[in-house]
């Protein structure tokens, strides 16, 4: 199991790991939600446990298995999800964002399945969801906080404003234009620091996950 890490990188370190989408409920048996499969979430929650680290992965709805000694949390919309972070995180040392989280929810959730009126179509009020990255980060300063940039285009230079926007430590970029990303095994991404700019050749989710950690172990290290 630790053939990846044989210095342990990150032993004795507490992270926590969002992972998946999440639903937004528009009334009992509707949601919105999205295509993030949790593959990369997982992944890099098994790479930090290989690599010595006590996980808490909270999860969105995902059809994946838990890791191996992980503590796995389920939520469903994003406002859960930044409730069991915020409790999670008093305790931690690393915040790992990588849930495709929705921006926006309905306004009103009905209490009732919708009804068809008539032939006429139907608008659905939303209002934007909180933002859990820069909400964690602002509120535990010194939390070591990573986020994901997902990105169809100038992927490098709306991840550095991400970074910046939501006060991260570290954000992975990746293009997710044609289908390049979304529930595939394969993923190619970008670690960027603030003296950082990493391009890491494509592979699996898990071998990007092993080295997204190892360097993101390297980098807490230097500055804590
Ligand atoms: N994120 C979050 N909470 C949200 C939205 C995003 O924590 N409500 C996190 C994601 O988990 C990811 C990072 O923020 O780590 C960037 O997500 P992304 O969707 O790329 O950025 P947004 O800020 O939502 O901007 P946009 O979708 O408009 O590009
Ligand atoms: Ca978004």
């Amino acid at each position: 199991l630790n053939t990846h890490f044989p210095s342990r990188a990150l032993e004795g370190l507490r992270l926590v790991i969002t992972a998946g989408p999440t639903r937004e409920a528009i009334d009992p048996v509707r949601f919105i939600g999205n295509h993030s499969s949790g593959k990369m979430g997982f992944a890099l929650a098994r790479a930090a446990i290989e690599a010595g680290a006590t996980v808490t992965l909270v999860a969105g709805p995902v059809h994946l298995d838990t890791p191996e000694r992980a503590t796995r949390i389920d939520v469903e919309s994003a406002r859960d999800m930044l409730s069991a972070c915020h409790s999670a995180c008093h305790q931690a040392d690393i915040f790992i964002a990588c849930a495709a989280v929705a921006d926006y929810r309905p306004v009103t959730v009905a209490d009732h399945k919708l009804k068809k009126q008539g032939d006429s179509g139907l608008t659905i009020e939303l209002t934007q969801n909180p933002d859990i990255v820069a909400t964690i980060s602002k509120e535990f300063p010194s939390l070591y906080t990573v986020g994901f940039a997902a990105e169809t285009q100038h992927v490098l230079e709306h991840a550095r404003e991400k970074r910046i926007r939501k006060q991260l430590d570290l954000i992975i970029a990746n293009d997710v234009g044609n289908d390049a990303v979304f529930g595939q095994d394969h993923n190619s991404v970008i670690i960027i620091g603030s003296e950082l700019e990493l391009h890491l050749p494509e592979a699996s989710k898990l071998d990007v996950a092993r080295t997204c950690i190892n360097e993101l172990a390297k980098e807490y290290r230097r500055t804590h």
